[in-house]
C-alpha cells in the first residue's frame, strides 16, 4: 500500500480539507441515527446483504462500527492509525466475501446523504461547495483504501501459488468455461428434441392414433418440459455472463418430466404400480426442490 501521506496527495487532500471536515463534524453528528437507518435500509435492498448481515448480533456490532467510522471521518485526524483502520475494514469486508460492488453502492449512498445535508445546513453557498468538496475527497480516499486492500488479498492469496498451479488453476478455468458452453450447445440440440416429441404428440393426436383426452394430456406434459427446458437455459446464459447456476431449474425439468408422465399413466386404469412409483418419484424430488429453494431464498 501507498503511504497514507502519498495517498492524501495524490487526492489533493490537504491541511485545508482536515480542517473543514472537523468543522463539519458537530453538524454531521447531529445526523448520524438517521445515516445508519437510512443506510441500513438501503443495504438491505441489496438482494444477497442478509447472506451477510444474517443475524441481530452481526448487526449490533455492525452498526456500532459504523457510528465509530462515521466519527472518525469527521475527526480531522487522518494520520497512519486512521488509514491502518481503513484497510482493516476493506480485509474484513473481503474475508467475508461482501462484494466490491455493494461497497461502492453503500458509498455512493453516503456520499448523497452528505450531499443532501449539507445542502440543507448551508444552502447553495461557497461555504457548501468547499465542504461538498472536502467531504468527496474523504470519502473518495476511504474508498480507494477499502478496495485496495480487496485486491491486495486476492494478490496475495494468488502469489501463493506456485507457477504450475497457477497454470493449472488457468488451464481448469479454460476447460470449466468450454463446459459451460458445451452445456448450453446440448441444452439447444435438446429444446429441438423436445419441439419434436411436442410435435410427435400433436400428430398422434390429430390422426386419432391416442383417445382425445390422453392426446391433450400428453400435449401438455411435452409443453411443460419445453417450459422447463427454457428455464434451464436461462438460468445457463445467466451462468455464462457470470451469475450463479440455480440448480432448482434443473430439478424443475425433473418434476416436468415426472409430471408429464404420471398424466400419461393416470389415463390408463392398468399402471396403478407404475402410477404409485411415479407419485414417490415425485414426492422425493419435490421435497428436495422445496428445501433447494427455501435454502436459495434464505441466502437472498
Ligand atoms: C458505507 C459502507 C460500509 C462501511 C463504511 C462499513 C464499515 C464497516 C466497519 C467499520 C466494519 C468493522 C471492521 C473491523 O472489524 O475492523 C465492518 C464490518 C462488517 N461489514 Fe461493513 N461497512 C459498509 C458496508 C457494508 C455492506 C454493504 C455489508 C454487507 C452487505 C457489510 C457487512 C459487514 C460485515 C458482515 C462486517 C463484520 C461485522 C462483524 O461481524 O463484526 N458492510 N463494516
Amino acid at each position: 500500500m501507498e503511504s497514507f501521506d502519498q495517498i492524501k496527495k495524490d487526492f489533493d487532500f490537504t491541511p485545508k480539507d482536515e480542517e473543514r471536515l472537523k468543522q463539519l463534524k458537530p453538524v454531521m453528528e447531529k445526523y448520524l441515527d438517521e445515516y445508519i437507518n437510512e443506510l441500513y435500509d438501503f443495504i438491505f435492498r441489496l438482494p444477497k446483504a442478509k447472506q451477510y448481515l444474517k443475524n441481530e448480533e452481526i448487526i449490533n456490532r455492525h452498526k456500532k462500527k459504523l457510528k465509530e467510522w462515521y466519527l472518525d471521518l469527521f475527526s480531522g485526524v487522518y494520520d497512519e492509525r486512521y488509514f491502518e483502520k481503513l484497510h482493516k475494514v476493506g480485509e474484513v469486508h473481503d474475508s467475508l466475501g461482501v462484494p466490491t460492488h455493494y461497497i461502492n453502492a453503500s458509498f455512493n449512498f453516503t456520499r448523497r446523504f452528505f450531499i443532501r445535508k449539507i445542502n440543507e445546513e448551508f444552502g447553495y453557498s461557497r461555504e457548501r461547495n468547499l465542504y461538498v468538496e472536502s467531504v468527496g475527497k474523504i470519502l473518495d480516499i476511504n474508498l480507494d483504501v477499502f478496495t485496495k486492500s480487496y485486491i491486495e488479498e486476492e494478490i496475495s492469496r494468488y502469489m501463493e501459488f506456485s507457477r504450475l498451479e497457477k497454470k493449472l488453476i488457468k488451464a481448469a478455468k479454460r476447460f470449466k468455461d468450454f463446459l459451460d458452453l458445451a452445456l448450453l450447445v446440448s441444452l439447444i440440440f435438446i429444446s429441438f428434441f423436445v419441439i419434436g416429441l411436442l410435435g410427435f404428440d400433436v400428430y398422434k393426436f390429430v390422426i386419432g392414433e391416442v383417445h382425445f383426452e390422453e392426446g391433450i394430456i400428453a400435449t401438455l406434459g411435452s409443453l411443460l418440459i419445453l417450459w422447463a427446458v427454457v428455464e434451464l437455459m436461462g438460468e445457463e446464459i445467466k451462468h455464462l455472463k457470470g451469475g450463479g447456476f440455480a440448480l432448482t431449474a434443473f430439478l424443475g425439468v425433473a418434476l416436468a418430466a415426472v409430471i408429464r408422465k404420471i398424466l400419461i399413466a393416470s389415463l390408463s386404469p392398468e399402471d396403478t404400480k407404475k402410477l404409485l412409483a411415479y407419485g414417490i418419484i415425485l414426492l422425493i424430488i419435490g421435497i428436495v426442490y422445496y428445501l433447494l429453494n427455501k435454502n436459495v431464498k434464505k441466502g437472498d
